[in-house]
């Protein structure tokens, strides 16, 4: 096999073979394929698209293309939850114990990595104590025990897709629809998920900016997992607007407290219920979505989801008590005020300017060097749809710094005001096949 032909017959539009797609795969990964090569595969993909069956193909080829996590002592279906690009997305933090009370299992591997607030390990560690140092024995021996654990990534997890990912950032590739379905199938694959819930962002915030574009990622991806046997469902979330109202490390894990306690904000607690419900019925803990939707609402209701999660913080070794009392995680010594500058109804709240606000006070990396501020973030008090007055209060920020002037700026920047209210629209569609 050469990858001139295989890049040319791409470029005609024919379908490659399973064989062609793991020669190409697997000799980028290895360096046998230059860079110069593989750039001109990516930009005939990016014409000519992939069948759904290339697109699995390249999904494995990729998956396979370095460590693979291996859960199989970990008892039950695991089930994987990913978000194409939340801010201040504390989903997660609530799925993982409320999913967990009903026994499907919840196996989670995070990385730190770079963004706006930190990731799913550094919010966890605004608990004192808590940590995910633990070795794989004990993290798939927490999982049987409580159904939920949680364990830094280790090891090298799709070496294809690292690079690749890298190429098409520089060869104007990155917009391509089964390469951004393969990457990400790829990764959940690698980690050991058994069935995939996905949730997609829609939005000028987001990675996916038209109703149909996102729809279009949904069903690539609903599709990889089907025909690579890893059940998986889609659904498409707004993000016109940040989700819940906390963008921070302490700050979410509050927020996430807050809504295991029933007292969440709507829009956070209805995602939740909705992703959790896919996960549980995934995961052979109900029927159907809806008698799994009535389970979840449950275990809010009868503080079990809420038990679970200090069960689940005191084995890390965190403790349990932050549930009652918020201040013993990080606090903040400024708060600052951002005041209206109109009267109106909220229209729009540009989900990445509010990520950028939140990261200019510390609360995200810039680079990976870069030391988090768990207290810094700050708080929506007014979200689309809301009336507000000029002068009134629309976000508070956190910091353990004066220097708030940026922060401010990206936050008047990210609200948008108009005469008429809209309401806002959470969960666009579901797809489940
Ligand atoms: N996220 C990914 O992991 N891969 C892509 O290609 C795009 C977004
Ligand atoms: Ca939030």
């Amino acid at each position: 096999m050469r990858m001139v032909d295989l890049i040319v017959k791409k470029q005609q539009g024919k379908e490659l073979s399973k064989e062609e797609i793991r020669f190409v795969i697997e000799g980028f990964t290895d360096g046998t394929i230059p860079d110069y090569q593989m750039s001109a595969f990516a930009m005939a993909v990016y014409f000519q698209d992939m069948t759904d069956n290339e697109r699995m193909e390249m999904t494995m080829a990729m998956a396979e293309s370095g460590d693979q996590i291996d859960l199989s002592d970990i008892e039950g279906i695991k089930v994987d939850k990913h978000s194409t690009g939340g801010v201040g997305d504390t989903t997660t933090l609530v799925l993982a114990p409320l999913v967990a009370s009903t026994g499907v299992p919840v196996a989670k591997m995070s990385g730190r990595g770079l963004g706006h607030t930190g990731g799913t390990i550094d919010k966890l560690e605004s608990v004192p104590g808590f940590h995910v140092e633990i070795s794989e024995e004990k993290f798939m021996e927490l999982v049987n025990e409580n159904k939920v654990a949680v364990v830094g990534q280790s090891g090298d997890l799709t070496p294809a897709d690292k690079k690749l990912y890298a190429l098409r950032d520089v060869t104007g590739t990155v917009n391509s629809l089964p390469l951004i379905a393969s990457s990400i199938m790829s990764k959940k694959i690698a980690s050991g998920a058994d069935a995939i819930v996905l949730d997609v962002k829609v939005g000028a915030g987001a990675f996916m900016k038209t109703p149909e574009d996102a729809e279009n990622l949904a069903h690539a991806m609903v599709s990889i997992g089907n025909l690579a046997g890893r059940k998986t469902m889609a659904i498409i979330s707004d993000m016109s607007q940040p989700l819940g109202r906390a963008v921070g490390n302490a700050l979410e894990v509050e927020e996430a407290i807050e809504t295991l306690k029933g007292n969440g904000p709507e829009d956070l607690e209805e995602l939740c219920l909705e992703l959790g419900s896919q996960m549980v019925y995934l995961g052979g803990g109900a029927e159907s979505l809806e008698a799994a939707k009535t389970l979840l609402k449950e275990k809010l209701t009868n503080g079990e989801a809420l038990e679970k999660f200090k069960v689940f913080l005191s084995a890390q070794d965190g403790n349990p008590d932050v549930v009652d009392n918020y201040a013993l995680m990080p606090q903040a010594s400024f708060t600052k005020e951002v005041l209206a500058t109109e009267t109106g109804y909220v229209t729009e709240i540009t989900a990445d300017d509010i990520g950028v606000a939140a990261m200019k006070l510390g609360a995200g990396r810039a680079t990976k060097e870069s030391v988090i501020d768990l207290a810094a973030g700050l708080i929506l008090h007014k979200k689309v749809g809301d009336f507000v007055e000029k002068g009134e209060s629309i976000v508070t920020l956190y910091a353990n710094t004066e220097k708030t002037a940026e922060a401010e700026e990206m936050v008047q920047q990210a609200y948008h005001y108009g005469e008429n209210r809209v309401e806002p629209t959470l969960v666009h569609k579901i797809i489940t096949e």
